[in-house]
């Protein structure tokens, strides 16, 4: 981790669940961290009680992924006042109550421009400041088991085309980056059921079959993601884990 120290990352979705875990992780291990999401002062709570490690910091702006302008603003705003970014973890994602045979296709808009086209901003405007920079930086999207099968849960039907849209990304990323000589590496990290708000603030433990299965389901915690981050950032400049999936001991295959 020690050629990360001081150097900048980019967290999507830090205000909750798994980029408030990776936020501060990163901010311990000495990388400054800029989070991003629409609830800024829940960033600004989480970086009153990091241990920070050599004086890193967790800076929090007020960016809607779906909201071009505004992500194209935020890293605007970071090169200019923060530094440069090195590092970007696409965490931000959400999933609606919702079916394919007869929802909402707002609903289905939603997930689609924050898990697939939000990440692809983001992703577009980190890769522009690490190649005009020369930054062999590090590009880890969060994606899910889901975006490798369908899981057997109700209301999951465009989140997981979502993932699996994650899935491709990745490896298209890899392609263009290596097209252009480029040493930027990419991880698709796919967790399997971690405990955070996810379910609740989307809805989903109103409906009594699902909170019956998330009440049986074999979890992990936001720190295991963390730690999983923290490893895949660790491997040496030579090394790329293009995919890395990590999922409780108990869940099915
Ligand atoms: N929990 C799981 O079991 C699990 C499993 C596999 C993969 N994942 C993936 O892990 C990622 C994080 O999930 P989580 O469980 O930590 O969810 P969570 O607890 O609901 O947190 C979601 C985060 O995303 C942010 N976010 C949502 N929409 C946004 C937008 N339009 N613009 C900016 N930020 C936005 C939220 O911030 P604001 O609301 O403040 O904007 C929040 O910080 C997602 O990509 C999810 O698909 C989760």
């Amino acid at each position: 981790m020690e050629r990360w120290q001081g150097k900048i990352a980019v967290v999507t979705g830090a205000s909750a669940g798994l980029g408030a875990a990776i936020s501060e992780k990163l901010v311990e291990e000495g990388i400054n961290v800029v989070g991003f999401a629409r609830r800024k002062e829940k960033i600004e709570e989480l970086a009153k009680n990091i241990k920070s490690k050599n004086g890193a910091k967790l800076h929090a702006l007020k960016v809607d992924v779906t909201n071009e302008e505004e992500v194209v603003n935020a890293f605007k705003y970071i090169s200019e006042n923060i530094g440069t970014v090195s590092i970007l973890i696409n965490n931000a994602g959400i999933v609606q109550l919702t079916t394919l045979i007869d929802g909402d296709s707002n609903l289905w808009k939603k997930v689609l421009d924050t898990n697939v086209l939000g990440l692809c901003i983001a992703t577009r405007e980190a890769v522009k400041i690490m190649m005009k920079n020369n930054i062999d930086g590090h590009i880890i999207h969060i994606n899910s088991l889901a975006g490798h099968r369908v899981p057997k849960i109700p209301y999951t039907n465009v989140y997981s085309a979502s993932k699996y849209a994650v899935t491709s990304l990745a490896q298209t990323l890899v392609n263009e980056l290596r097209s252009k000589g480029s040493k930027i590496k990419v991880t698709s990290l796919s967790p399997g059921y971690v405990e955070t708000e996810i379910a609740e603030v989307n809805g989903f433990l109103m409906n009594a079959a699902v909170r019956e299965l998330e009440a049986k389901a074999p979890r992990m915690y936001p720190i295991d993601i963390a730690n999983a981050v923290a490893y895949v950032l660790s491997t040496p400049p030579h090394v790329e884990v293009t995919e890395l999936s990590v999922q409780p001991v108990g869940e099915l295959s």
